[in-house]
């Protein structure tokens, strides 16, 4: 089984989300619904639409982006563990581009990944290299070396591999490769036993393109 991760970021409007969909569900998952897990990450508008879109598809689950470091409360603005808890099976949580932008912390990264946890969101938990704590109990690390993300330099197998050796991670957690992974370049990560999945970006916003990745398990 193979994990597929779209993380679309800030990107599309509505139209645009519903467009992707339905050009997404017109391609032919026959034999792709049982060897891929396939986690849409859009942003928090769409999350609704596309969690009752995808609700017969047991094969596709959707992620939020982020979760708030903060419990339900008076804080305007932001979107909770709680409030996403019914309708997202998983939640990125320390994408380096939040590290980057919004200063995350480590302690902050902690708090989101217990949060998470607590209202029954699989974190999947970034990292930009082996330097990067890992909390505790966290199931789906995801590898994304900064210098591969948005440049078209994605990282070899090799590397990946020799930074899963370093984490000494047990095999029960699931390990993603993610940064510039492409139709043309995701076989070489799927068609690896000790890869569980990629999380493409840039080609995820493409429902074509992002189905050729998924596809691409099969020639594995
Ligand atoms: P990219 O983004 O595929 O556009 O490099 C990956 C990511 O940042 O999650």
């Amino acid at each position: 089984m193979k994990y597929i991760i779209a993380n679309w970021k800030a990107n599309k409007n509505y139209v645009e989300a519903r467009d992707w969909i339905e050009t997404f569900f017109q391609q032919n998952f026959t034999q792709l619904s049982a060897q891929v897990h396939i986690v849409i990450c859009p942003p928090y508008p769409f999350i609704p639409f596309l969690f009752e879109a995808v609700k017969d598809r047991p094969y596709i689950k959707i992620g939020s982006q982020d979760v708030s470091v903060f419990e339900a409360g008076a804080y305007t603005g932001e979107v909770t563990a709680k409030s996403l808890s019914s309708i997202v099976d998983y939640s990125l949580i320390g994408h380096s581009e939040r590290r980057q932008h919004f200063h995350e912390t480590q302690e902050a990264l902690l708090q989101k990944t217990k949060l998470a946890n607590e209202h029954s969101i699989t974190p999947l938990f970034c990292i930009r290299s082996t330097e990067d704590p890992i909390p505790d109990n966290v199931k789906f690390i995801v590898y994304e070396p900064v210098e591969s993300i948005g440049t078209g330099n994605n990282a070899e197998v090799e590397q990946v591999l020799k930074v899963k050796e370093k984490l000494h991670i047990t095999s029960s957690t699931q390990f993603i490769y993610g940064g510039s992974v492409t139709e043309e370049n995701a076989g070489s990560y799927l068609s690896c036993p000790e890869i569980d999945g990629v999380l493409p970006g840039s080609a995820s916003l493409d429902p074509l393109k992002f189905y050729k990745i998924v596809a691409s398990t099969l020639k594995n």
